[in-house]
């Protein structure tokens, strides 16, 4: 019987490959993705394919094949056999170079019974001519993980610039009798022109230089930047603990003399953290580079840390204690500049992949988890990261592989990597932002003021509003502030970008509720709010409307900020000053809320405390009507829910009985693992509890998928994160309740689970 089955496979024979709502998906898993300025190239462990950024299919090429022998050794041939069911040999690639300047792709790994190395170079643009090929090893013997191969330009002394393939390669040690040239770190040559021709190691002088370890090394990136070439690693020596480290080699002079100016360094956060992934930030004098770092070697304790690489030369090179390019290794090394990072920028768990993309003073990264999230982290020119974002959650939480790639050309475009399937995610999808405020909250995208709605910069070319420069916790900000003559001010700030042609129509409107003129001036990005100076009532509501085609709108409450009893917070919430310990109209006050830390805790008889919060489990469009149960909560005039300090909020509460009170949970946008607290009206917050924020449900099936016209039938709805579903609409527009048959309180991720609801 499975023979037979077997045999039926045979005959009908998987589809190779399938293209399905924008994602490509292979019958193998996938082993190498390089992109050149038109196309994409995928290796699989099937075949090699050749794709339009847009995903059509340009060629594919199986690497299913046998060594047909030559008539001298070295000169066997690789002889392509097409896809016939029966299991032969195949090519298994490692290395895959787009080679823009020769028109080729060098595609080189392993096969024969041996697996020992074999090279391609194919016609960049028809992966089906084959321009030449030889037996050879370049790259990793094993499978390519933990090693990487990149093209290097080397200015050589003579004026040229010649180009080498630049292969380092994980734990050599482990190496077999085919290529006993190899070394951790190689330079081999990429045309027949070059001194000992194509894929030689030789230098000029014929002797093979390469860079030895005799640690456990592992490689995790590798890139050139003008003539320096960065290399990314993780070694661990005789059993020590893992050290993240980084070398620099100057692509100058010679093939020889780029392998002999080693510099290097190590990249330190916690002790024996791990580098999982890495993207460097472009542009810009320094170079900038994120890392995605496991802090104790396993998956689930990541962060992602910001360093400055740019090459320190100033030491003696070929010195360092991991690398060296001696015969032995030498007796006494330096030790390596240790480098510490300049931001964390996240902290959260299962991290495995990031891309950083620059977008004017921005830098936004995106971090794909194990867990099949893409998440987008929008950070300012001073490292301050603003709210994370789900961008994109992948189907049946496959893990987003290390490298995700940007297209070259069209740089609104990224590609996900997955075991078997690549996708194609747009930077941002603009137009689901459908307010001012969420739109300015992107980065590539601005609010287009004739259009009415969100755009592509490039697609609103004159009248646009976008994110500021900087970081900022509102679009508004205000601050009240009374002259010597005793005239009070109003001063706005409206954080946004503006398109200079539009700066002049800016202009501000407030309405009060006490029949008090308030002379408006508007100077972009300024509105000035000039009180008449009799100003001595307690309370006074402003309307501001800010008005561009679109209007921003905003209430303030503005009081007298020389009451001595006002708290801190109440201060700065009133847009007045802190100074020497108490509130003031002074503008020399602080008008920053960071000022009141150290008083927060101000003795209070009797402080709230949280027992519970239900519920406790949300999607990220948050929760009405949620019940917090405490004691003392009395005086409590909010709930606080944070987690990073760019996405904390506050919700008012209401049936406050002192024992209990009702609050809305704040909607958020991405997963998280949130701390809510009490707020009192001096701006403290107390107690503390949980709230995990999952994905958005989705559905998958409904079975069965007939009833009666009586209704009342028993329908099993299959899903991911259904258990924080309310209700079920049905396409007549009929509500349904859901009658919850799963344990309220999940101990594993609520993935795939089933809800019955009655229809
Ligand atoms: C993909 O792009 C090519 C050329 O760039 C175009 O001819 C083709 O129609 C596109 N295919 C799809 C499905 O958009
Ligand atoms: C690609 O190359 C193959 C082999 O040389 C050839 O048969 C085929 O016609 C080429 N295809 C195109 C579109 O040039
Ligand atoms: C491209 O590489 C091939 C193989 O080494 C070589 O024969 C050819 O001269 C190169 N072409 C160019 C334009 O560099
Ligand atoms: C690389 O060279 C370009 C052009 O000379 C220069 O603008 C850029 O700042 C350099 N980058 C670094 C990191 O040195
Ligand atoms: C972009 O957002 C709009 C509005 O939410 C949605 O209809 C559309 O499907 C989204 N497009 C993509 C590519 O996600």
């Amino acid at each position: 019987m499975i023979l037979l089955l077997c045999l039926l496979c045979m005959i009908c024979g998987e589809p190779v490959w399938s293209l399905k709502n924008g994602e490509f998906s292979f019958k193998g898993d996938i082993q190498q993705v390089a992109i050149g300025s038109n196309n994409l190239y995928i290796a699989t462990t099937e075949a090699l394919y050749q794709l339009r950024p847009n995903f059509t299919l340009i060629h594919s090429l199986t690497l299913r094949g046998t060594l047909q022998n030559g008539d001298q050794p070295g000169k066997e041939s690789f002889q392509r056999v097409p896809e016939n069911g029966k299991i032969t040999p195949t090519f298994s690639v490692n290395v895959l170079l787009p080679f823009e300047k020769n028109d080729t792709l060098i595609s080189c790994g392993v096969t024969g019974n041996k697996l020992c190395g074999f090279c391609e170079v194919l016609d960049l643009k028809n992966i089906s001519k084959l321009v030449y090929s030889e037996f050879i090893q370049v790259g990793p013997q094993r499978s390519s993980s933990g090693s990487v191969s990149l093209l290097v330009d080397v200015k050589e002394d003579s004026g040229q610039t010649e180009t080498y393939i630049l292969t380092a390669i994980k734990n050599l040690r482990d190496k077999a009798e085919c290529s006993t040239d190899l070394k951790t770190i190689n330079l081999q040559n990429t045309d027949q022109n070059q001194p000992g021709e194509i894929f030689s190691w030789s230098g000029r002088s014929g002797v093979k230089p390469g860079i030895q370890t005799v640690a456990d090394v592992e490689f995790v990136d590798g890139f050139q930047i003008n003539s320096t070439v960065y290399l990314f690693s993780n070694v661990a020596s005789g059993g020590k603990t893992n050290k993240v480290r980084l070398i620099w080699l100057q692509a100058e002079t010679s093939k020889a003399q780029t392998l002999e100016s080693l510099h290097g360094a190590t990249l330190s956060s916690s002790g024996g953290s791990r580098l999982l992934a890495s993207s460097v930030i472009p542009g810009g004098q320094q170079v900038l580079w994120s890392g995605v770092f496991s802090v104790d070697g396993g998956e689930s304790n990541t962060e992602l840390l910001l360093f400055d690489v740019s090459p320190d030369l100033s030491r003696e090179e070929n010195r360092d204690p991991d690398f060296y390019t001696s015969v032995d290794k030498p007796k006494n090394p330096s030790e390596p500049k240790a480098l510490k990072p300049q931001a964390v920028l996240s902290k959260k768990k299962y991290m495995s992949s990031v891309l950083a993309v620059k977008q004017d003073s921005w830098t936004v990264f995106f971090i794909g988890t194990t867990d099949g999230q893409l998440i987008k982290l929008p950070v300012d020119k001073s490292n301050r990261p603003a709210c994370p974002k789900e961008h994109y959650r992948a189907s049946g939480n496959q893990k987003v592989f290390p490298k995700i790639l940007q297209d070259p050309v069209d740089h609104k475009q990224m590609y996900l990597i997955f075991k078997d399937k690549i996708k194609r995610v747009p930077v941002s999808n603009c137009s689901e932002y459908m307010s001012v405020e969420d739109c300015c909250t992107d980065p590539f995208c601005v609010w287009c003021v004739s259009g009415k709605r969100c755009t592509f910069k490039d697609d609103c070319k004159y009248d646009w509003m976008s994110i500021p420069d900087e970081y900022q916790q509102e679009v508004i900000s205000y601050r009240a502030e009374k002259d010597s003559t005793g005239q009070v001010k109003v001063v706005v700030n409206v954080h946004l970008t503006l398109a200079q042609k539009i700066r002049s129509e800016f202009t501000c409107e407030f309405v009060t509720n006490v029949r008090r003129l308030c002379g408006t001036l508007s100077q972009y990005p300024q509105c000035t709010c000039v009180l008449s100076d009799d100003f001595h009532s307690n309370e006074l509501d402003l309307i501001l409307s800010v008005r561009l085609e679109a209007v921003l709108t905003k209430s303030l409450k503005l009081i007298g900020c020389s009451d001595s009893t006002l708290s801190c917070q109440q201060c700065i919430r009133a847009g007045c000053g802190w100074r020497e310990n108490r509130c003031t109209w002074d503008s020399e006050g602080v008008r920053n809320d960071r000022v009141c830390q150290p008083l927060a805790s101000q003795p209070i008889t009797a402080k709230p405390e949280i027992i519970s919060v239900s519920p406790s489990r949300v999607s990220y469009y948050g929760r009405n009507h949620a019940l917090l149960k405490g004691r003392n909560l009395r005086d409590v005039i909010g709930v606080k829910v944070q987690t990073e300090t760019a996405c904390s909020k506050e919700s008012p509460v209401w049936n406050n009985t002192g024992e209990s009170l009702t609050f809305h949970i704040p909607s958020r946008t991405n997963e998280a693992e949130a701390k809510v607290c009490a707020v009192l009206s001096d701006g403290s917050c107390h107690g503390e509890a949980d709230i995990t924020y999952q994905s958005v449900p989705s559905c998958t099936g409904v079975s069965p998928s007939v009833t009666w016209r009586s209704g009342k039938r028993k329908i099993t709805i299959t899903g991911s994160y259904l258990d924080t579903v309310e209700m079920v609409t049905h396409n007549q527009d009929v509500e349904y309740h859901v009658q919850k048959e799963y344990p309220p309180q999940l101990q594993v991720p609520p993935e795939h689970i089933n809800s019955t609801v009655g229809l």
